[in-house]
């Protein structure tokens, strides 16, 4: 098995490349002075299976994935699975008006014409999944690499921030061994929600929130908030995927007493690799 890194996922690309014992190939990206995107990877022929890790994020990055699933084919990869730690326009999964694209779906059908396989990692809305009909499809969570990273910290709760995202937080405390729940999100604008302790007793505890997702930090910042009212001694959150939209980070460390992040997105805080899980699916 050959491992290719996009320049959107690289590291992740040499990790899994290590986990799994498999060569790593890079994408050998360049930009053209247009902006337009340049591939040449660094291998002349391939007789086995490629595996291509690369964000569909931003829209570069898609057209990056369109072009390794290619020029991987052109040299003779017998079987393409793509690894997509963070896939693009998944939280646009509903038509909400007439005339909208369902901008989910039309990924999925590009991105599965080139691929046998494809690997997702804590996909936004389960169902997606049914939109592949071409490549067989799994989805892997960062969940347990999150809960081996807080193993040691002596975490009493681990909390999500609304009950969709129950069952991450599930996951995250059968590693740690503690007490799981959920908080009451509404949203009140694209970068304003408001959180609800609902009955909770955080009272002198150590509290994990975890979430999918971290875009402009509005969510955790809302739960910290509550929580620390509540009394909470310290806030921890983590996420799988660190968008840190707008200075969300710099927000997020005002309130929180850590933040992390799986390294689905490269930030300062992805700390917590996701190798793992996806090779359990390669
Ligand atoms: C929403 O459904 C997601 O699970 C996250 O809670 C959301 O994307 C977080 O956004 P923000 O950080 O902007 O509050």
């Amino acid at each position: 098995m050959i491992v290719i890194g996009g320049s959107a996922s690289s590291k992740l690309a040499q990790d899994l490349a290590l986990v799994m014992n498999a060569e790593y190939v890079s994408a050998g990206v360049k930009r053209f002075p247009d902006g337009e995107c340049y591939i040449h990877l660094q291998k002349e022929s391939i007789d086995d299976e490629v595996v291509i890790v690369q964000n569909s994020y931003p829209d570069t990055n898609l057209v990056e994935l369109l072009l390794l699933q290619d020029a991987a084919i052109s040299i003779g990869a017998k079987k393409v699975t793509n690894v997509i730690p963070y896939f693009g326009y998944a939280r646009q999964d509903e038509r909400f008006n007439k005339g909208e694209p369902l901008s989910a779906k039309v990924m999925v059908d590009h991105i599965q014409l080139n691929a046998d396989k494809v690997v997702l990692v804590d996909i936004h809305n389960i169902n997606m999944m049914d939109w592949f009909d071409e490549a067989e499809v799994v989805n892997t969570y960062a969940a347990p690499a999150i809960g081996r990273y807080f193993k040691d910290q002596s975490i009493d709760l681990v909390l999500a921030p609304d009950e969709g995202a129950l069952k991450r937080a599930g996951m995250v405390a059968e590693v740690l061994g503690c007490e799981w729940d959920y908080l009451t999100k509404t949203r009140l604008s694209g970068t304003q929600v408001h959180v609800s302790p609902k009955n909770i007793d955080a009272k002198n505890k150590k509290v994990l929130i975890v979430d999918d997702i971290i875009s402009t930090g509005g969510t955790i910042a809302a739960a910290t908030d509550e929580l620390k009212k509540a009394g909470a001694r310290s806030v921890f959150a983590a996420c799988t995927h660190g968008l840190f939209i707008g200075g969300g980070l710099d927000r997020l460390r005002t309130y929180c007493d850590k933040v992390v992040c799986a390294n689905t997105l490269e930030s300062e805080v992805s700390v917590v690799s996701v190798a793992p899980e996806i090779a359990k699916h390669l």
